[in-house]
């Protein structure tokens, strides 16, 4: 299969506009040029069985697949978009990244109740903003068991040259995930195996919580890799989205350096690594120019034992790579923060004031605090529409957070002032970082921490404006 392919070609002569505004399987199925473009495209959220590879889970999808459908729009078109619920349990569709309208936010208890099982919940939002986003459920740990997909909003007038562009999608998979969202709460409490965890320098500590019986790209283990096809000398864009609950991933692909060009979707500088660390929740574009062969694809689950594996293939005789291949990318030079920077045109302006944010840990080990307060009694920051205020956050537990902003996309500020666009950061235990927000988009918006479980386990915020 060829997923998630889409010929640069098709984009420019035009045909493609028309016909974006739709679903696309992003495993087989027509490219999306050839999708015709539904009225309204439904998200039914129900239990299926599913493949990954060869082992076969009984989980819960959306339309029967995992990912779900991949959502494509051009930046200033709707997104409208029916949710089903056919699971036994309340769910929603969080738009990850979107600048949206606050009511179609898909947060339950902020934005909307989470829809019950048997009814429906009309999504119907512009886009405002080109990148790679994707969508999951927001209600407990249910993205865990397979409720995400990825969502493309093109640019119009796309800057970048390319001639084809890959969707890579990767998670952590733990079997038997079928009961109530608490369910799955136990099952980590259970697996929590202390001794069996592994340091992580890119994280500064403690990185793992669990091991995964699997690590997938696209839905697929490294027993069955996805293939992604394409011709030797093309400039190929890769869209890499971490849909994981609760695993950060070291990414590379043999043979070739990637030129790193987008952050959560937003455009940055290009910068030229190896490899990169991407955390719960961050997207991350590069291009890189394919030799002639077959190269892994490997995305190294970080601080433990396991990988996600990939096959890019530009030549149909070559020799297969082993998913075990040891990728020398992979030590070598890393992506960092204060590698990256917005162009001057996404700036943000200087923030009037600062509000720190501590990131905590209860004496008991398994709550996750935000200045102290718990989700229930949850972190409320005020703040005035139309200023820019700087949020510190500071970590002051053992483990990292890749903390999120919902609705927007700030802008992390390095010691130099420079910095990226981004929605999504990883902050280490002892560090602190600087996000300075611009709040041009009134609603009540969930910050959290974007590991599921400590999520779940307290880890959520809010900042509001009217
Ligand atoms: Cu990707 Cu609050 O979520
Ligand atoms: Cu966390």
């Amino acid at each position: 299969s060829s997923g998630g392919r889409v010929s640069r070609r098709a984009f420019v002569t035009g045909t493609f506009a028309s016909a974006l505004a739709g679903a696309v399987p992003l495993l087989g199925g027509p490219p999306a040029a050839a999708a015709p473009r539904p009225r309204a495209m439904v998200l039914r959220a129900r239990p299926a069985t599913v493949s990954l590879g060869r082992r076969t889970v009984r989980t819960w999808t959306y339309n029967d697949e995992v990912p779900g459908p991949q959502i494509r729009v051009m930046a200033g078109e709707r997104v409208r978009a029916k949710l089903v619920n056919d699971l036994p349990a309340a769910t929603t569709v969080h738009w990850h990244g979107i600048r949206l309208d606050f009511p179609m936010d898909g947060a339950p208890g902020f934005s909307q109740e989470a829809t019950q099982p048997g009814k429906t919940f009309d999504y119907d939002f512009t886009v405002p903003d080109p990148g790679t986003y994707f969508y999951h459920s927001h209600v407990g740990t249910q993205p865990d068991r397979g409720l995400y997909g990825t969502l493309v909003v093109l640019d119009p007038r796309e800057p970048l040259e390319y001639d084809e562009e890959f969707t890579v999608v990767l998670d952590d998979w733990l079997d038997g995930i079928d009961g109530t969202p608490d369910d799955a709460l136990a099952r980590l409490n259970a697996s929590t195996d202390h001794d069996d965890t592994l340091r992580s320098e890119a994280l500064g500590g403690v990185a793992a919580e669990m091991t995964h019986p699997l690590y997938l790209v696209n839905g697929r283990a490294p027993d069955t890799p996805m293939t992604f096809r394409t011709a030797p000398g093309r400039l190929v864009r890769f869209r890499v989205i971490n849909a994981a609950s609760d695993t950060a991933f070291r990414v590379a692909l043999g043979g070739h350096r990637m030129t790193v060009t987008h952050t959560d979707g937003f455009p940055c500088r290009p910068v030229n690594v190896d490899t990169f660390l991407i955390g719960m929740g961050e997207r991350y574009d590069f291009l890189t120019r394919l030799d002639s062969g077959a190269f892994p694809l490997v995305a190294v689950a970080e601080g433990k034992r396991g990988r996600a594996f990939a096959v890019v293939r530009t030549d149909r005789r070559a020799q297969s790579p082993a998913s075990d291949v040891q990728v020398p990318e992979l030590t070598e030079r890393m992506l960092a923060y204060r590698d990256l920077e917005a162009p001057s045109s996404l700036d943000l302006p200087r923030p009037s004031r600062s509000i720190t944010v501590t990131l905590g840990m209860r004496p008991s080990g398994n709550e996750w605090t935000m200045n102290d307060k718990v989700a229930g009694d949850h972190l409320r920051l005020r703040v005035d529409r139309g200023e820019t205020v700087r949020l510190v956050v500071e970590n002051q537990s053992p483990m990292w957070h890749p903390m999120h902003l919902h609705g927007h996309t700030f802008q992390l500020r390095m010691p130099d002032g420079r910095g990226p666009r981004k929605d999504t950061v990883n902050v280490k235990p002892r560090q602190r970082v600087h996000l300075d927000v611009l709040a041009d988009n009134p609603g009540e918006w969930m910050f959290h921490c974007h590991n599921l479980y400590h999520q779940e386990q307290g880890m959520m915020g809010a900042i509001g404006y009217g």
